[in-house]
């Protein structure tokens, strides 16, 4: 059809029009929270690159874990920050680890709202990786274990779901057989299972205090430059077991979640990571744009790609746009 017969407009005229043809919804229920937690008590330091985030001990923590699920907001995934680091990460796998803590609080207070777990070692141990270190070199089979263990944990402290981020060959498999030699087959694994080595992480990393002390993460997370790798990486996790599979981070790989969701038939989550936040923040404090408007555009653009769910640190702010329409 073309003009004058088809008038693309027509169906623009108006909010009841556009209402109706809308394609995409964004919703409350497909956001996830992520927060940070510390040991102590009454801690709550701002983030000074994620404006409106903070390191919380359990007590704020499950106040804003109240505020989300208030807000209608499924689920929040928690990251910890343990009081000691060592090379093996012995406190990621410790019954009375930060996150082990946090889960019970929150669980204990509010049983209806899905606690997710970030599985990964890099905020654990002393060289900030994400596995364990032979030399200069991350040793992937030696990691699956602690990995394993990890996840264990945080599912035996009352974690819903367990979201392992570490991107070693083979984790997806060794924490399902863990958690189902444990009697544990009900908790769904979801897998970062397309993360990328992104610049776009270097607030979280200052949040989480996680960065490598020497290196990169190059070695382990993919090449921003490959799509199709993506594919085979997702595969894997699905054929090792996930039952929801990520993509991250969300911005600059709309066409990844789009592939991804294209191929396979199982929820696709995207990260909306803490540099795509901070980039919206710090223009909208400078009056550079409209952060409320970005936020929803990008929000529902990750969504259009094909995300089922966005873990995003908008999540309470755009919680509430949606809740007041
Ligand atoms: C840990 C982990 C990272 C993020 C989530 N889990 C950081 C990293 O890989 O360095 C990034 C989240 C964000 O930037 O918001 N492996
Ligand atoms: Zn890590």
């Amino acid at each position: 059809m073309l003009f004058p017969d088809y008038r693309p407009r027509r169906m623009r005229q108006n909010e009841a029009f556009r209402r109706m043809v809308r394609e995409t919804q964004l919703n409350v229920d497909d956001l996830i929270l992520p927060l940070f937690v510390v040991g102590g008590k009454d801690i709550k330091n701002p983030i000074p690159s994620m404006p409106g985030h903070y390191q919380f001990s359990t007590d704020h923590l499950v106040k804003a874990a109240q505020q989300a699920r208030d807000l209608g907001i499924p689920a929040v995934i928690l990251f910890g920050l343990p009081s000691k680091k060592d090379p093996l990460a012995t406190q990621a796998y410790a019954k009375d680890g930060v996150v082990q803590k946090a889960i019970k609080a929150i669980k204990d207070k509010i049983p209806d709202l899905a606690v997710i777990t970030d599985v990964c070692l890099c905020a654990y141990t002393d060289h900030g990786h994400c596995g364990v270190v032979e030399g200069h070199t991350i040793d992937n089979d030696a990691s699956l274990d602690l990995l394993a263990r990890t996840a264990l944990s945080h599912a035996k402290a009352g974690a819903d779901m367990v979201a392992p981020s570490d991107m070693m060959d083979g984790r997806v498999a060794e924490i399902r057989n863990a958690l189902d030699e444990a009697e544990m087959s009900h908790i769904p694994i979801m897998s970062y299972a397309a993360k990328y080595c992104s610049a776009y992480y270097g607030p979280f990393r200052e949040a989480a205090e996680s960065a490598p002390k020497f290196g990169d993460r190059r070695t382990y997370q993919m090449d921003p430059a490959n799509a199709r790798e993506a594919l085979r990486e997702v595969n894997m996790d699905v054929e090792e077991g996930a039952d929801i599979i990520m993509v991250k981070p969300a911005l600059a790989y709309l066409d990844i979640i789009c592939r991804v969701k294209d191929e396979f038939d199982l929820p696709v989550a995207a990260y909306n990571v803490s540099g795509e936040y901070s980039m919206i923040k710090a223009a909208a404090e400078r009056g550079w744009l409209d952060g409320r408007l970005v936020m929803m555009e990008t929000l529902t653009a990750i969504k259009r790609a094909g995300a089922d769910m966005i873990l995003t640190y908008f999540a309470m702010e755009a919680a509430q746009v949606l809740n007041k329409r």
